[in-house]
């Protein structure tokens, strides 16, 4: 299994993979493959979910999903997300909860969005008590409502200094990596190249330590996605396919066969 130290060891030397992942099924396939870590994403809230966005995940539904990934692939570095709420409060209250994920839902470590000042603390004391924090800049799904949408975030000077001078900040309070989301590739490639720690970028160009991206996204198991996700296959008309013929077989009589019959 990957720890912090061989993560943090692969900067300028090897790339760091990490899937998205919500289920023990599909984690028990990943289990079997090379990906370094696994994150079980608040983006359940909207991806499994099927919500419009991952304010309304709650830290019962992370544990609920963390377990159930964490069952499926015993061998893998899982990372789970504090979600809208669980961290934003006290930092000795997002200490708790992300003792919750460690120890209720198996997690190697957590992450958390943004920089505000609780976040800086919450890191400071998460660190202090030997649970890994994962930072998370850029597009930060949780403040969708204050960035007005799902936008590219950096683009503008003033808010690519910022989410450098955040980056900084969240190293310093102790983050072991840090998650790069939906900024311009040259600014992504600025902060890894300033940054002691790993970087992680979904829409942050190939500067990036390591990439990340959703593996229904990665699957093609819906139509739409976003344009920094590439779909290695395309499992939607599989599905609808596969279903399709089932559907076929049934009402022609053609299923069952004699050979699934006792
Ligand atoms: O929730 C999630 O899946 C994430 C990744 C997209 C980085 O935060």
């Amino acid at each position: 299994m990957e720890s912090v130290a061989k993560l943090q060891a692969k900067k300028g030397r090897e790339k760091i993979t990490m899937l998205t992942v919500y289920s023990a099924g599909y984690a028990a396939l990943l289990n079997q493959t090379g990906i370094d870590t696994l994150l079980v994403g608040d983006s359940l809230g909207t991806v499994f979910q099927g919500k419009a966005d991952t304010i309304a995940v709650t830290l019962e539904e992370m544990i609920y999903h963390g377990s159930a990934v964490r069952r499926g692939a015993p061998d893998k570095f899982i990372i789970i997300d504090l979600p809208f709420m669980s961290y934003q409060v006290a930092p000795l209250e997002s200490l708790r909860n992300a003792g919750e994920l460690l120890k209720r839902a198996g997690a190697n470590a957590v992450k958390l969005e943004g920089a505000g000042e609780v976040v800086l603390e919450s890191v400071r004391k998460m660190t202090a008590a030997g649970i890994p924090a994962v930072g998370h800049l850029g597009f930060t799904p949780q403040s969708v409502h204050s960035l007005s949408g799902y936008k590219v975030q950096g683009k503008d000077n003033a808010s690519a200094v910022k989410i450098k001078a955040d980056a900084k900040l969240l190293e310093q309070a102790g983050i072991f990596m840090l998650v790069l989301e939906m900024i311009p590739a040259q600014l992504a490639g600025e902060i890894t190249a300033e940054l002691k720690i790993p970087t992680i970028g979904i829409g942050a160009g190939a500067d990036c330590d390591g990439q990340v991206l959703v593996l229904d996204d990665l699957l093609g198991l819906y139509p739409k996605a976003p344009k920094f996700v590439k779909k290695y296959a395309a499992l939607d008309k599989q599905i609808t396919g596969a279903v399709n013929n089932y559907l076929t077989e049934v009402l022609s009589g053609k299923f069952p066969g004699p050979e699934h019959s006792f």
